[in-house]
C-alpha cells in the first residue's frame, strides 16, 4: 500500500525544532520558530493566564463537547479585541466567529471555505511570505502566486511592487496580507501605504484575508490592529485570522480565531452555517481548556490589565534585543551596516544572510535560524546573544 509513498522534506520552520533537539553542541540556539523566551532563555507562562488557570481549576466543570464553532464567550471576546466592542461590525453582529485551532486553524478554515465559494480564484501571498502560507492554501486547493514585498537587493520594502502587483491581480484574487509583524521580513508598510493597498484591494475587487498572528508585538494591541479599522472603513467584506499562540505564549494550546467580518447580520449567520461545516467534518469541535483561558483573560478587566502589560513587556525586551543585536555584530566585526534590525518589528529579522550562512551558522554554531535567513530576534537574551553576534561574524 505505501510503497509508493516518498519521504516528504522536513517542514521548513518545525523541521528546524527537531534538528535542534537533536543537536549535541551545548551552545546552541534556537532562532528558527517564532518563540518568544524570556531573558533567562525560557519560554515564559504568563501570570494572566496562570491566574486564569487557578480560577479554572478552582472551580471545576465537566468537559462536555464545545459548540463547533467554540465557546461563545471566547468568540464575542475575540470579535471585540478583532473590531473593537463599540464598532459597528460587532453592534450589528455582522462578523462571523470560529474559535480556531491556533492561527493556522483560522486561516484552513477560512482557506477551505473559500475554495468551496470560488474555487476558481487564485490566492496572492507576500513574497516572500511565512512558509506554510503557500502549503495551506495549495493544500486546500488553490493556486497560490506572489505579490513583490521585500527587495533583496536593498534589504527593504518594496511597496511599489506591491502596489503594481495587486493592481494587475485579477477580480476575486484572494490577497493574503499580514496585519502587522510581517512574518517573514519584520517590514510593515506604513498606514498611509496601507491606504493604497486598501484602495487598489477595492478597485481591483481582491478578496482580502489578513493574517493577525503578532497582534500587540510592534507598536501596541490597538495600533498593530488598527489596519482592520480600516478595512472595516472601506466597505469591504474580509477575512481575519488572529492567534493567541504568541501573545499568550499558549503555543501548545492551539488558541486562535478566524473572523469574516459580512454585509449584514443574516450574512453572517449563513457564512457562520458554512464554516461549522468545516469545522465539523475535520476535526469536530475545539477543545475547551485554551479558549476558557483566553476567554477569561480578555473579559476579566484585572486580568486584561495584566495580559497587556505581559505582552508590553515582551515587546519591549525584543526591541532592547534588537538594538543589542545590532551593537553586538558591530563589535563582533561585522562590516555591514546592520541596523535595519532596528527598523523591523515582530518577532523576526529578516537578516540578509545567504542559505549557505544559515547552514553554517546551524552546521558550525549550532545557531539555528531558516534557510531563508530568518532569525527569530524573540528568542536572544543577554547570555546568548554575544555567541550569536560572533558565529554569524563568522560566516558573513
Ligand atoms: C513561525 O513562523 O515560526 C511560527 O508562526 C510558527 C509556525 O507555526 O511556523
Amino acid at each position: 500500500l505505501f510503497s509508493a509513498v516518498e519521504m516528504a522534506p522536513r517542514d521548513p520552520i518545525l523541521g528546524l525544532n527537531e534538528q535542534f533537539a537533536a543537536d549535541s553542541n551545548p551552545n546552541k540556539v534556537n532562532l528558527g520558530v517564532g518563540v518568544y523566551f524570556d531573558e533567562n532563555g525560557k519560554l515564559p507562562l504568563l501570570k494572566c493566564v496562570q491566574a486564569a488557570e487557578k480560577a479554572l481549576m478552582d472551580a471545576p466543570k465537566p468537559r462536555g463537547y464545545l459548540p463547533i464553532d467554540g465557546i461563545a464567550a471566547y468568540d464575542t471576546a475575540v470579535k471585540k479585541l478583532v473590531f473593537g466592542a463599540d464598532s459597528e461590525p460587532f453592534k450589528a453582529g455582522r462578523v462571523a466567529t470560529v474559535q480556531g485551532l491556533g492561527g493556522t486553524g483560522g486561516l484552513k478554515i477560512g482557506a477551505d471555505f473559500l475554495r468551496k465559494l470560488k474555487p476558481e480564484a487564485k490566492v496572492l501571498i507576500s513574497d516572500p511570505s511565512w512558509e506554510n502560507h503557500r502549503a495551506l492554501f495549495q493544500q486546500a486547493g488553490f493556486e497560490v502566486d506572489t505579490y513583490r514585498y521585500y527587495d533583496g537587493a536593498t534589504r527593504a520594502l518594496n511597496f511599489e511592487g506591491m502596489l503594481a502587483d495587486l493592481k494587475a491581480a485579477a477580480p476575486g484574487t484572494i490577497a493574503v496580507l499580514h496585519a502587522c509583524c510581517h512574518n517573514p521580513t519584520g517590514y510593515d508598510i506604513t498606514p498611509a501605504q496601507w491606504d493604497q493597498v486598501i484602495a487598489v484591494v477595492k478597485e481591483r475587487g481582491l478578496t482580502p484575508f489578513l493574517d493577525m498572528a503578532y497582534q500587540g508585538f510592534a507598536d501596541g494591541i490597538a495600533e498593530d490592529g488598527a489596519v482592520v479599522g480600516k478595512f472595516v472603513a472601506a466597505g469591504l467584506s474580509f477575512f481575519v485570522s488572529t492567534s493567541f499562540s504568541k501573545s499568550f505564549s499558549l503555543y501548545g494550546e492551539r488558541v486562535g480565531a478566524l473572523s469574516v467580518l459580512c454585509d449584514t447580520k443574516e450574512e453572517a449567520d449563513r457564512v457562520l452555517s458554512q464554516l461549522k461545516i468545516m469545522i465539523r467534518t475535520n476535526y469536530s469541535n475545539p477543545p475547551t481548556h485554551g479558549g476558557a483561558v483566553v476567554a477569561m483573560v480578555l473579559e476579566d478587566p484585572k486580568l486584561r490589565a495584566q495580559w497587556e502589560e505581559e505582552l508590553a513587556g515582551m515587546r519591549v525586551r525584543i526591541k532592547a534585543m534588537r538594538k543589542a543585536l545590532v551593537q553586538g555584530l558591530k563589535a563582533a566585526g561585522v562590516k555591514q551596516d546592520m541596523s535595519f534590525i532596528t527598523t523591523q518589528v515582530g518577532m523576526f529579522s529578516y537578516s540578509g544572510l545567504s542559505k549557505d550562512q544559515m547552514v553554517r551558522l546551524r552546521n558550525e554554531f549550532g545557531v539555528y535560524g531558516t534557510d531563508t535567513g530568518r532569525m527569530c530576534v524573540a528568542a536572544l537574551n543577554e547570555k546568548n546573544i554575544g555567541y550569536v553576534c560572533e558565529s554569524i561574524a563568522k560566516v558573513v
